[in-house]
């Protein structure tokens, strides 16, 4: 079974900073470094890290081609990959704080801008049965799922950044849907202050046919299976030292997608991604610090 990433690559110009800045405020960095990101790029990255089959479709400019060899050193098949000369590569701006906090700030660039040429194309490069999974960060999600869902492919998607576009996207041909608790209240219209218990709940009336995947943070995550009627939980790792939680729930998503593709049960997938994102906080940066699987105790 072969998945594919149809997602967004970003370069994320990260700076340490004491404390976020405020409304009016300027302030100083620690440090400023530049590294490869996009939550596509970065569960791409997870997956190939974890042994999985990932092919990665999207847009960059020519400014993003490091993204790209990154993408092929870890394994990932690039081949629908679009370069637009013209264009320039997606970027985000990301504070992180002395406790490892993060804010982000996106500017879309050629992720905004994918044809409907290369949604076909990608689509039909793939097999029924096999995975495709999507996050929020690119152009035409509605018709790359409207292409997926007609090629009988699964859909697992991940609906970050949450906004209203994500409100108009055919939902229903969802197969696992991939939230935090914030993302989770926002689609269900439950009160995010009413704990993950309620909201998982709220979500499955919203969506009876989907598998849901809720990651808690520091908390760890849960799994209702679309046909069960309670909840699986799974703690997150210990953690030595938050340095920088930024791509900790897009190691989670890879890693557990890459377990699930490999035949593991919804629990076991959930304590591996924990181990893996447990590693990723460690350590600064996105992609970077997506751990591979031999790093993992008894991986
Ligand atoms: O999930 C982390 C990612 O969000 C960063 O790499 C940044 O590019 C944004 O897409």
């Amino acid at each position: 079974m072969r998945i594919l990433n149809f997602g967004s690559l970003n370069v994320d110009h990260v700076y340490k900073v004491a404390d976020f800045v405020k409304p009016g405020e300027t302030i100083s960095a620690e440090t400023y470094s530049r590294f490869c990101g996009g939550k596509g790029l970065n569960q791409s990255i997870a997956l190939a890290r974890a042994g999985a089959k990932v092919l990665h479709a999207g847009r960059i400019g020519s400014d993003g081609l490091f993204l790209k060899e990154k993408l092929e050193a870890s394994g990932v098949d690039c081949s629908l990959l679009e370069v637009a000369a013209e264009e320039p590569t997606g970027h985000a701006v990301i504070q992180v704080s002395a406790k490892g906090e993060n804010c982000i700030v996106l500017f879309g660039g050629a992720n905004m801008r994918i044809a409907e040429e290369q949604i076909s194309r990608s689509i039909q490069s793939m097999e029924r049965g096999d995975i495709l999974l999507l996050q929020n960060e690119i152009s035409r999600m509605g018709e790359i799922m409207e292409a997926a869902d007609g090629a009988g492919l699964r859909i697992f998607f991940n609906p970050a950044p949450m906004n209203e576009r994500v409100l108009s996207y055919p939902m229903e041909l969802v197969d696992t849907l991939i939230v935090n608790e914030i993302e989770g209240a926002g689609l269900a219209g439950a009160d995010p202050e009413s704990g993950p218990e309620q909201v998982i709940r709220s979500l499955r009336t919203k969506y009876p046919a989907a598998n849901l995947l809720m990651t808690l943070g520091a908390s760890g995550a849960m799994y209702l299976g679309h046909s069960e009627e309670r909840e699986v939980f799974v703690p997150a790792s210990s953690v030595r030292k938050v340095v920088d939680t930024t791509a900790a729930g897009d190691t989670f998503i890879g890693y557990f997608l890459a377990e699930t593709a490999l035949g593991a049960s919804p629990e076991t997938a959930m304590k591996t991604a924990a181990a893996a994102s447990g590693l990723c906080v460690g350590r600064l940066g996105a992609a970077d610090s997506i751990p591979f699987r031999h790093e993992l105790r008894g991986g």
